[in-house]
């Protein structure tokens, strides 16, 4: 079994690594692809150097292929390489609205993964996030609307939006201006109502995405559901303030511990102790933070709670090396016959 990372040296591609090195996913081989700057570069894995290629304009020689070098690459190269055998697990939103391809965050909706056509989609981290926590909410009392106020780290602009959270921070700290590229304004000590382009209904594509992706993975396309995604100065971790309407009423109790059940959560949530979802404590970490559970004080038996999840590892890495294993597990997952 050959497993290959397109993207290997971005920030999704480091924590694909990581994540690798201790995932149940059986192979034999791992290559790593980037773009041309990047060829030659040695990253470690298992404690082994392995040299970053540059990325083929057509097929890889890999039974898996874990993509996030960005969605043009992703459109023009995934084809390919599903012509040539590899199953794509693909982290751009190149493939995520076509109807033949599956959208899978494996606690929520696995089984969708068995009938790819060679193309899964991993969700946006945001929504990816959000759903570990809202589905199995909504499989218990089922979600009417859902209302969600983002506060999105710099990670999920890539390493570059990392960079340059702290090299503006420092030029700050210098009395210096702040030039913004990545973002639209200088991010260090302010929040940016903007990611992602503007749509004609006055919403972003960050927060439509969230209303698009949750849908198709809970697989309920009358959910309300309405996002304003903001951007904040941390590295890493995007937390989310969700609002739920219901239609069986739930009380908190109720809820946290059915949370406290569900599979890559981690219930968080002892206000006097000041225990609560932060990206301080959920960064690094594999589960999602749910806290904050109360009773909403707007929809009668609805749920107002918070979340905290590692945007590169559930809402990135993590969650493609996870499909991977699922349709390893299944026996989904076939090495090719190599001479
Ligand atoms: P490189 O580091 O060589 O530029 P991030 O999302 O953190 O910015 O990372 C993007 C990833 O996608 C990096 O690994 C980057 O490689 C890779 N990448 C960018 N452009 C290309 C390209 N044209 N072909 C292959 N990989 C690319």
């Amino acid at each position: 079994m050959r497993v290959a990372i397109v993207g290997a040296t971005g920030a999704v591609g480091h924590e694909l690594l990581k994540v690798l090195e201790s995932s149940t996913l059986q192979f034999d081989e791992l290559l790593l692809f980037a773009s041309p700057r990047s060829a030659g570069t040695q990253l470690t894995f298992r404690g082994q150097p392995l040299t970053v290629q540059v990325t083929p304009e057509g097929a890889i020689d890999a039974d898996v292929i874990l993509a996030s070098a960005g969605g043009s690459i992703s459109k023009a190269l995934a084809p390919k390489w599903v012509e040539g055998g590899a199953v794509v697990i693909d982290n751009s939103s190149a493939f995520r609205y076509d109807a033949d391809v599956p959208l899978v965050v494996p606690e929520v909706n696995g089984d969708a993964a068995l009938a790819h056509r060679g193309i899964i989609a991993n969700p946006n981290c945001t929504t990816a996030i959000a759903v570990v926590a809202v589905a199995p909410i909504h499989r218990a009392y089922g979600v009417k609307r859902m209302i969600v106020s983002t506060y999105q780290a710099t990670s999920g602009a890539g390493a570059k939006g990392m960079e340059e959270l702290l090299d503006q921070t420092r030029a700050e700290l210098n009395g210096e201006q702040a030039q913004a590229s990545v973002f639209a304004h200088p991010i260090p000590f302010n929040v940016i109502p903007h990611i992602d382009a503007f749509q004609d209904n006055g919403y972003t594509k960050e927060e439509m995405k969230v209303a698009w992706e949750t849908r198709k993975i809970i697989g309920d396309d009358s959910l309300k559901i309405s996002c304003t995604a903001v951007r904040i100065p941390t590295l890493r971790t995007h937390s989310e303030a969700i609002t739920l309407e219901l239609e069986r009423p739930a009380t908190p109790e109720a809820v946290r511990e059915l949370l406290a059940g569900a599979a890559g959560v981690e219930v968080r949530d002892n206000p006097e102790g000041k225990l609560y979802p932060m990206p301080l404590t959920a960064s690094g970490k594999y589960d999602v933070e749910v806290g904050r559970i109360r009773e909403s004080l707007v929809f009668d038996g609805g749920i107002d709670l918070f979340v905290a999840g590692d945007q590169l590892l559930k809402g990135a890495a993590l969650n493609a090396v996870q499909i991977a294993e699922y349709l390893q597990q299944k026996g989904a997952l076939k090495a090719k016959q190599r001479a």
